[in-house]
């Protein structure tokens, strides 16, 4: 939840999921990573809230949750959302075509951005 004066603007989710591993080191790859997802009250945008509010959940993967790696998608034409993913030093991993299903019924193109805990720390 993102808070301000006690007012509830916004929400930060946070799913911790297993990395991509092969099957012999498949125990080492549990649990070691996120997808952050994030929304705001439309009233409270343009002031830096969720780029804040993102910033202390990414601090607190790496830190206290210990974990190696977050990832985040949008649809490419979401500028607002992938603008406050590259404010927080995340990396365009994918731009992709025609992945998502918006509820207009269009397949839109795709991105996602990831950030490792050592260029987080960097
Ligand atoms: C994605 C979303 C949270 C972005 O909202 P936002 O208000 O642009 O993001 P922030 O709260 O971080 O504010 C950043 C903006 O405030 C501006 N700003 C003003 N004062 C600021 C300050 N003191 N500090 C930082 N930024 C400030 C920044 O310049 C930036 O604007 P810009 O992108 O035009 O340069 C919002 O569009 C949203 O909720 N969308 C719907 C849900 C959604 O799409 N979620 C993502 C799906 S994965």
């Amino acid at each position: 939840m993102i808070e301000r004066e006690d007012q509830l603007i916004g929400d930060v989710m946070l799913r911790i999921e297993d990395g991509w591993a092969q099957a012999e080191v498949a125990e080492q790859g549990r649990g070691v990573q996120a997808e952050l997802g994030w929304t705001l009250d439309p009233a409270h945008q343009g002031r830096g809230y969720a780029t804040e509010a993102l910033r202390a959940v990414i601090g607190a993967c790496f830190t206290q949750l210990g974990l190696r790696r977050v990832h985040a998608g949008c649809f490419a034409a979401n500028e607002p959302s992938w603008r406050v993913m590259e404010r927080l030093g995340m990396r365009r991993e994918e731009h992709s075509r025609k992945t998502g299903l918006h509820r207009s019924g269009e397949w839109m193109d795709g991105m996602n951005y990831g950030l490792l805990a050592e260029e987080w720390r960097g």
